[in-house]
């Protein structure tokens, strides 16, 4: 629902921008040269993070193996003419598109890849990697340099290239220039196989020591994904803790802090009529009996 909202902001506010990036998604060449005197003036829309939720697949042949459900937005740090360190956001459009590898039993990915307005003809991607350790396989290739618990799937890599344009990188001493980053080593949300990754509150992936950072909302992830296209639904989701605190273990909070004043109540109540019989009972000298 959300993703249509977005989708009809984008068609008033820059007709030519979705154009643009049908035409370019169609991944030919000539379609690009086409597709470049469309451009005009028109101001880009901002995507607005965390509206801009899309849904994403990377299928190979009759098998999805990756589903992603997310709005993305990342944190890149900059250096402006001035030599000071400038933070720009950056927002994958649900529009981009993604494909990537299903071909290994180990490692697998997703490339995002999308186009600004002004640089369009420019490519800006961003490629999540994800290895899966399963128990009954013996690993092949090097181990990470923190494993992956056995059982498990998680994203080890990720690395984006992005164009420095006027817009999104105000003032950068290299505009024009593609901004490249690789994070790798990494294990975050480490999830079961055959389970989903589920979060809607935000997460990050990234540090502020590093130039680049990973925001999700609303996010759902899964890879390796076995089966024919037409089970193209997330798996049995793992919620994240954010998650958890926010529903599970809340409920449960509320009702037994509810059971508990229940029970002094109750408490509270049969001292009150003991205490109330004894004095009647001594109040007519049955006391003794
Ligand atoms: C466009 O690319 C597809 C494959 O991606 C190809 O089959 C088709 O012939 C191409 N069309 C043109 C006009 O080049
Ligand atoms: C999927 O494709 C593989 C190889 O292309 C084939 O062996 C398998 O039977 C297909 N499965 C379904 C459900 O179509
Ligand atoms: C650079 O610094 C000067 C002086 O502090 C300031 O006037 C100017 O606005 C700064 N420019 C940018 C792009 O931050
Ligand atoms: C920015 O730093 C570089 C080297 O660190 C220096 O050569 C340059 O003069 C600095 N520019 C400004 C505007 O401070
Ligand atoms: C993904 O798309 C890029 C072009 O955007 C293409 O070069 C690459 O071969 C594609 N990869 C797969 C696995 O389809
Ligand atoms: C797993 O691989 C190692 C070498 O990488 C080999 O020594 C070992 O025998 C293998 N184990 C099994 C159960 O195949
Ligand atoms: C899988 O788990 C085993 C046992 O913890 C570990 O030795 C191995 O390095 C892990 N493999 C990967 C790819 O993380
Ligand atoms: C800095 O960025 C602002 C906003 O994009 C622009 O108006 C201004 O001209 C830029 N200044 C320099 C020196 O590039
Ligand atoms: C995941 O499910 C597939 C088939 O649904 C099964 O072959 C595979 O062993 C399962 N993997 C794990 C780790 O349970
Ligand atoms: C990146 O930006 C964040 C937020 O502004 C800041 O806390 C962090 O120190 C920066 N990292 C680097 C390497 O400059
Ligand atoms: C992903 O695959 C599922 C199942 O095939 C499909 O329902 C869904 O529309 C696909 N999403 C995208 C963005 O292609």
């Amino acid at each position: 629902m959300e993703m249509k909202v977005t989708c009809r902001k984008m068609l008033f506010l820059g007709t030519a921008i979705l154009i643009c990036l049908h035409a370019v998604g169609a991944a030919n060449e000539t379609t690009t040269t086409t597709a470049a005197p469309i451009t005009t003036p028109t101001p880009t829309p901002t995507p607005a993070f965390p509206d801009n939720i899309g849904s994403w697949n990377v299928t190979d042949g009759n098998v999805t193996c990756i589903m992603i459900h997310a709005g993305i937005r990342l944190n890149v740090n900059y250096t402006d003419i001035n030599n000071s360190t400038r933070l720009a956001l950056i927002d994958i459009p649900s529009s981009a598109a993604a494909n990537g590898s299903c071909d290994d039993a180990n490692v697998q990915y997703v490339k995002f890849s999308w186009f600004y307005s002004e640089s369009h003809a420019l490519e800006n991607t961003l490629t999540i990697v994800f290895q899966a350790n399963a128990t009954n396989k013996n690993d092949s290739g090097t181990p990470p340099a923190t494993p992956i618990p056995v059982g498990k799937f998680a994203i080890i890599k990720i690395s984006a290239e992005l164009n420095k344009d006027t817009k999104l990188f105000p003032n950068a001493t290299d505009i024009g220039n593609p901004f490249s980053f690789d994070q790798q080593n990494l294990v975050v949300f480490p999830t079961t196989l055959n389970h989903s990754f589920a979060c809607a509150a935000e997460t990050a992936i990234g540090t502020t020591t590093q130039d680049l950072s990973l925001q999700l909302q609303n996010s759902q992830i899964e890879a390796f994904k076995k089966g024919p296209v037409a089970s193209g639904v997330f798996s049995t989701a793992e919620h994240c803790s954010a998650d958890e605190i926010s529903s599970g273990s809340m409920i449960g909070t509320v009702i037994i802090t509810i059971l508990i004043i229940v029970l002094l109540a109750l408490g509270a109540a049969a001292l009150v009529t003991y205490v109330l019989k004894k004095r009647r009972a001594t109040a007519s000298g049955y006391e003794n009996m």
